[in-house]
């Protein structure tokens, strides 16, 4: 049966994550989008916090889909194809993907998602927690990556609710097709606008850094990166970041 979105909307929050994962925990139906005005505690990938003043998509989603957690970790890059979708639609800038699953507006980041699951259960994942954070009227200044913001690059001024009726309309189409037929059915989607493809870029693991050419992605989202000396690296978690071209 197809998916029904429940939102319900709040004013503050720690973090819209944070609160559905209890719910998950205590048996939710999947389904339930929360979206809080404020997060006073939001979080970001790898520990790190995202700033959450009013102005912005903070929003989470709960999710049931009976994948493997191999599977279930390739929705970060489905819900990243819906932002870019919906970004496309509204912009005439390049709107591009930054693995894993940032989008970039003029090579900047505009948006964060953090996929969080939860308890297997015969090899499926009892629940998955898809949070989404869209800069929609402003952004950070000190972060590890540019940022920027749906107005700052001549966007329309979208309130957050609009921009989640927008992202749930793209989601939605998206995720029935990667119910069905996986992260092969949307992969080269994601690849077609991907950011730094065959290029020189440095990755910044947990306890290295390792530099070469980004090669490719693989069927479970795994970047392929191509080191100087011919050996081929799998990245599964880091941030990575494009090598600027020396001036001609
Ligand atoms: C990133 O580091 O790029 C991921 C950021 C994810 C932020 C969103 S905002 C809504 C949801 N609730 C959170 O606490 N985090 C996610």
């Amino acid at each position: 049966m197809s998916l029904i979105f429940r939102v319900e909307t709040l004013a503050e929050i720690g973090s819209t994550n944070d609160a559905l994962k209890a719910r998950a925990l205590s048996g939710t139906e999947e389904g339930v989008v929360l979206r809080a005005d404020v997060q006073t505690a939001g979080k970001g990938r790898r520990g790190r916090n995202w700033v959450s003043e009013a102005g912005n998509l903070y929003m989470s989603m709960l999710l049931r889909p009976g994948k493997s957690p191999a599977e279930a970790a390739t929705l970060g890059f489905v819900a990243a194809i819906a932002l870019g979708r919906l970004l496309r639609a509204v912009l005439s800038v390049p709107v591009q993907h930054k693995w894993p699953n940032d989008v970039l507006v003029d090579d900047r980041k505009i948006s964060g998602i953090l996929l969080e699951s939860g308890g297997v259960t015969g090899g499926k994942v009892d629940w998955l927690v898809l949070g989404i954070g869209v800069n929609l009227r402003h952004h950070p200044a000190e972060t590890l990556y540019p940022t920027t913001d749906l107005l700052a690059v001549g966007g329309p001024a979208l309130t957050p609710d609009q921009a989640l009726d927008l992202l749930l309309g793209e989601f939605h189409p998206l995720y029935e097709a990667w119910l069905a037929s996986g992260f092969a059915g949307v992969r080269a989607d994601w690849l077609a606008h991907c950011r730094g493809l065959g290029e020189p870029i440095v990755a910044r693991l947990e306890r290295e850094e390792i530099s070469g050419r980004f090669e490719d992605i693989d069927a479970d989202g795994t970047l392929l990166l191509r080191m100087n000396s011919g050996e081929l690296k799998r990245v599964a978690a880091g941030d990575i970041f494009m090598v600027p071209r020396p001036a001609a």
